[in-house]
């Protein structure tokens, strides 16, 4: 059943102007259709999770819109400037950054150098330096700041993905499952810390498949399945619609 993408989402006067909008956007891997058509927009200081079962183009989306892969159509704008097919580290000087799935890390650098490095994109040493203390502190890593990045513990590495995300002072973070893996104990931290980083004006796209963290920190959701947006509303609204409920988030919501 096709429940159809919705109505476009309120913006408030409190949230004026798109910061992110997804215009029909399609990749094609041989026979597969990754993304289907997809269209979206994101408000500024909205977090928006998307949300669907494995395989169905979240990661994919996220690459086209970070300019990691190449769209076959579509078109994606953002903070007032078209951006498809730009690459990814002009993207994100312009203020668009995301986390991976699958962390990797420099082999030789610290916790600290690693994000002192992310720092640099729009600072210079001293100051680089300094932002990475902070965010490290507020991300609880301080204490590993001297081990090597690629010695961490799964938990670990995801925020430490997210504090290189945060140390190139974007306008937006993309963030791709950042807290699996994570006992809800253990996401306290990160929800914190994005929550925090949202009332300091940075916006959201995050895909999540731990359904109590989504619905604690989505104020919009996405759905999509076999590469289409086939939903989008509050998580109260998707998650209460039946259809998605079985068909689509079944497995995720025991996760
Ligand atoms: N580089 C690639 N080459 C060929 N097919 C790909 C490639 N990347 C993704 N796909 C295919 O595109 C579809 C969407 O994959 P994608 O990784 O975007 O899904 P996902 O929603 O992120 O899944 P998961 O929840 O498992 O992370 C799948 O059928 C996948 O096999
Ligand atoms: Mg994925």
């Amino acid at each position: 059943m096709r429940l159809g993408p919705g109505p476009a989402a309120p913006i408030d006067a409190k949230r004026p102007g798109a910061l992110l909008e997804v215009r029909h956007l399609t990749k094609r891997f041989g026979g597969v259709i990754a993304v289907n058509d997809v269209s979206f927009v994101l408000p500024r200081n909205e977090i928006l999770a998307v949300v669907g079962p494995n395989g169905a183009g979240k990661t994919t989306l996220f690459g086209l819109i970070c300019g990691f892969l190449r769209n076959d159509q579509g078109k994606v704008q953002f903070d007032g400037r078209d951006v498809t097919g730009l690459p990814p580290h002009v993207i994100a000087k312009l203020g668009m950054v995301r986390s991976f799935q699958i962390v990797q890390m420099f082999p030789d650098l610290t916790v600290h150098e690693t994000v002192v490095a992310a720092a640099m994109l729009h600072h210079a040493l001293p100051a680089a330096r300094r932002l990475a203390d902070e965010i490290l502190e507020e991300l609880d890593l301080a204490e590993k700041r001297k081990e090597l990045a690629s010695s961490l513990p799964i938990q670990s590495r995801k925020r430490l993905e997210l504090a290189k995300c945060v140390a190139t002072d974007p306008k937006l973070i993309i963030l791709d499952e950042v807290m699996a893996g994570l006992t809800l104990v253990e996401a306290e931290v990160p929800i914190a810390a994005i929550r925090k980083l949202r009332d300091r004006g940075i916006t959201f796209l995050m895909v999540e498949h731990v359904m109590p963290v989504v619905m604690r920190l989505a104020d919009r959701m996405l759905v999509l399945n076999f590469g289409e947006l086939i939903m989008q509303g509050t998580p109260e609204e998707v998650m209460s619609h039946p259809d998605v409920q079985d068909a689509y988030l079944g497995a995720a919501l025991d996760a």
